[in-house]
């Protein structure tokens, strides 16, 4: 192992050396100069979620910046334009199209995709960024519980419905945003809809992260026929809106050490633009995979994946 190599392990393992500023700082450092080339995305399409704020309208920015054609799907077309006008302030010119949709909602994830692979018949990568720590249990129309249905059902589908845009891209890129949380929980195998026990949103948070981590190496698998990469990330710890709202505690003690939205964008945008290949179904941070585990308290078995990939594909309605 390189020394480099060896300090990148090692920040990754101290958690706030790596997850903040001087993470990225240090680690960027090693990074080729000139990856991802000027313009690598022109006459890419990117679909970013959530990227009316924080990580997705930084993301929505890097893609635009290296000549992406951005689709910013935003639940609020409001908030969504607001962000437009900022992003064409930052690259004028920019092709930046806003579009509604509540990614947790199903009925709405399809009849939205439905429409979209007419209108936009190649999509070269979708960012799944969009992200909530909700504050009580709550349950979507479809009564699938919200941080899950928002990180994983809604992802799944949707991703799902635009393969044909995806498949007629040359190397399009699936990228699921997770967290460094997802490392404290184990699958939920037996109450992926967390029924059960004392509901704590931070719990669930991490829970549906952890699920999206697990599930990056079953959808390389799903959907290698289609050419689709995927990659899941965790963007490290950034001072943004929903930060301050779900976590203002943590962000008052460790403000001076978060990351820009535009540091802890970086793995994405790398993700989608970098011309080396990628192995598909990895987590990924800071422009390199990670293992998927530090705690034995979270490793399961081929079985227990396979239940909870059966549970959320069943669920998302996704064909067997
Ligand atoms: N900040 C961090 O330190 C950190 C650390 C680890 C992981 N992450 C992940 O990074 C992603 C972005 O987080 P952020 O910190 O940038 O938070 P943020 O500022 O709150 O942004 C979250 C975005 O997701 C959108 N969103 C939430 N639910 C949605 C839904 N059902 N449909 C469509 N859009 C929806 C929000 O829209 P509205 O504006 O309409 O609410 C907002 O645009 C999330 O997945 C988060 O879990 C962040």
């Amino acid at each position: 192992m390189t020394p480099a190599a060896a300090l990148d392990g090692m920040l990754d393992r101290t958690i706030v050396a790596g997850y903040s500023r001087f993470g990225y700082d240090i680690r960027r450092r090693g990074w080729p100069a000139g990856d991802p080339r000027p313009n690598a995305l022109a006459g890419a399409t990117v679909l970013v979620t959530g990227a009316n704020s924080g990580i997705g309208k930084a993301t929505a920015a890097g893609a635009a910046a290296l000549g992406a054609a951005v689709l910013m799907v935003v639940r609020s077309p409001r908030r969504g334009e607001s962000a437009r006008r900022d992003l064409l302030a930052e690259t004028p010119g920019a092709e930046l199209v806003v579009d509604s949709c509540d990614v947790s909602d199903l009925v709405e994830v399809r009849s939205f995709a439905t429409n979209l692979v007419v209108r936009q018949p190649r999509i070269d990568a979708v960012i799944h960024n969009a992200g909530v720590m909700p504050e009580h249990r709550a349950e979507t129309d479809q009564g699938h519980e919200l941080a899950l249905a928002t990180h994983v059902l809604g992802p799944l589908l949707l991703t799902e419905l635009l393969l044909p845009a995806l498949a007629a891209a040359p190397d399009p890129r699936v990228v699921l945003v997770s967290s460094g949380g997802m490392y404290t929980q184990a699958l939920p195998t037996a109450d992926v809809e967390y029924r059960g026990g004392d509901y704590r949103g931070a719990v669930a948070y991490a829970r549906s992260k952890r699920i999206q981590v697990a599930l990056a190496p079953i959808l390389a698998s799903r959907w290698a026929e289609n050419g689709v990469t995927v990659a899941a990330m965790h963007p490290g710890w950034a001072d943004t809106a929903g930060l301050a709202q779900s976590l203002p505690g943590f962000r008052r003690l460790t403000r001076p050490l978060l990351r820009t939205a535009e540091q802890a964008a970086d793995t994405a945008v790398w993700l989608v633009a970098t011309a080396a290949r990628l192995p598909s179904g990895r987590f990924w941070h800071d422009r390199a995979a990670r293992p998927t585990h530090y705690l034995p308290t979270t490793r399961y078995t081929d079985g227990e994946l396979e239940r909870v990939w059966r549970y959320c594909a069943d669920a998302a309605g996704l064909e067997p």
